[in-house]
């Protein structure tokens, strides 16, 4: 079993370029906890793209974040703190990547209709959402079928199945990732 440090010195950033993840992209990380994805995406956006990463702190995670910011001099993630809202302080078809890793089974229905249209509003025409399916079935009332339903009829089609070793909160899971674009 590859242990989190190893994923993410090695595998995890090769993960992220298949995802998707590109030189130059803007991205909402929406509920980025500690930061694993943003911090692996910022090595890739170099100095042309910028990462927004977006938490509530509910968790209590963003100060570890906030410490491999300072720690690793990191310029291109900017800090968006809320209070939980599903309204997201970004202007219309900004953004080229939404990802919802690990995060959507913890909101209600209504929230989670409100995340997939707010994540629509901010993407620009080609852009995508990349969604990390965790909690699939469980206590939490996931189901995948459910979610690719809510995306198409927000207008973000289903094109991408990527099946992958992902972080998922202290350990390497095989998990299963979905990315849903909206039309050019
Ligand atoms: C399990 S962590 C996942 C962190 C990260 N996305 C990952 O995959 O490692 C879930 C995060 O979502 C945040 N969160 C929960 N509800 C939220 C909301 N309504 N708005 C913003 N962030 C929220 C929590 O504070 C926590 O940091």
């Amino acid at each position: 079993m590859t242990s989190v440090e190893d994923w993410i010195k090695n595998e995890g950033i090769v993960i992220i370029r298949q995802i998707g993840i590109k030189n130059g992209q803007k991205i909402l990380d929406f509920g980025c906890g500690s930061g694993v994805y943003a911090v692996l995406a910022s090595k890739i956006l170099k100095n042309t793209g910028k990462i927004y990463a977006l938490d509530s702190d509910e968790e209590g995670l963003l100060g570890e974040l906030i410490d491999k910011i300072k720690r690793y001099k990191i310029k291109n993630i900017e800090i968006i703190k809320t209070s939980g809202e599903i309204s997201i302080p970004l202007n219309d078809e900004f953004v080229d990547v939404v990802l919802i890793y690990d995060i959507y089974h913890l909101l209600d229905e209504l929230e989670r209709e409100m995340l997939i249209r707010e994540s629509y509003r901010v993407l620009r025409k080609g852009g995508f959402v990349s969604y990390h399916a965790t909690h699939i079935g469980g206590e939490y009332n996931i189901k995948l079928e459910k979610i690719h339903a809510k995306m198409k009829e927000n207008g973000l089609q289903l094109k991408e199945k990527l099946e992958k070793p992902m972080f998922h909160w202290a350990w390497i899971e095989n998990s299963l990732i979905f990315n849903y674009f909206k039309k050019s």
